[in-house]
């Protein structure tokens, strides 16, 4: 199941619109309903409006009316394993299924390391703060 994902991420990363960083990004996730959503790096030269392949693939699966996501793999260009970025890990807590998901950290092939959000992203700010 995970091999198809990682296709996926592939097949995105390789449409990344990186002229900036020339460092491209493939995500894909897994909704609720076990439909997977991918995502690339859309740079701007405005460099903080630049959207992370992670956002990319949460707007696709939104935009197809999916609430949840399950599953996550992440890849990137560098000899080093792309990690979601700070405020990606705070955009997948938002829609996580469970805080626990998996987040597959992926070379081009094969899963490298599994770490589950809550351990990327642990004491996340949530609903819950919002209460009184
Ligand atoms: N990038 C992502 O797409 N996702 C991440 O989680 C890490 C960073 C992108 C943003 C930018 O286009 C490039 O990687 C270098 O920061």
């Amino acid at each position: 199941m995970v091999d198809e994902m990682i296709k996926m991420a592939r097949a995105a990363m390789l449409n990344a619109y990186n002229p900036y960083s020339n460092y491209a990004v493939g995500a894909c996730i897994r909704s609720e309903d076990d439909e997977l959503f991918a995502g690339c790096n859309v740079e701007n030269v405005s460099y903080s409006v630049t959207i992370c392949a992670e956002s990319a693939a949460i707007g696709a699966l939104i935009t197809a009316g999916k609430k949840k996501i399950k599953e996550v793999v992440v890849m990137g260009s560098g000899d080093a394993l792309c990690t979601p970025c700070g405020a990606c890990r705070q955009r997948l807590a938002e829609l996580a299924l469970t805080p626990d998901i998996p987040v597959h950290l992926c070379d081009t092939e094969k899963v490298q390391q599994t770490i589950k959000l809550n351990q990327l992203l642990p004491g996340a700010f949530n609903p819950e703060h919002l209460e009184k």
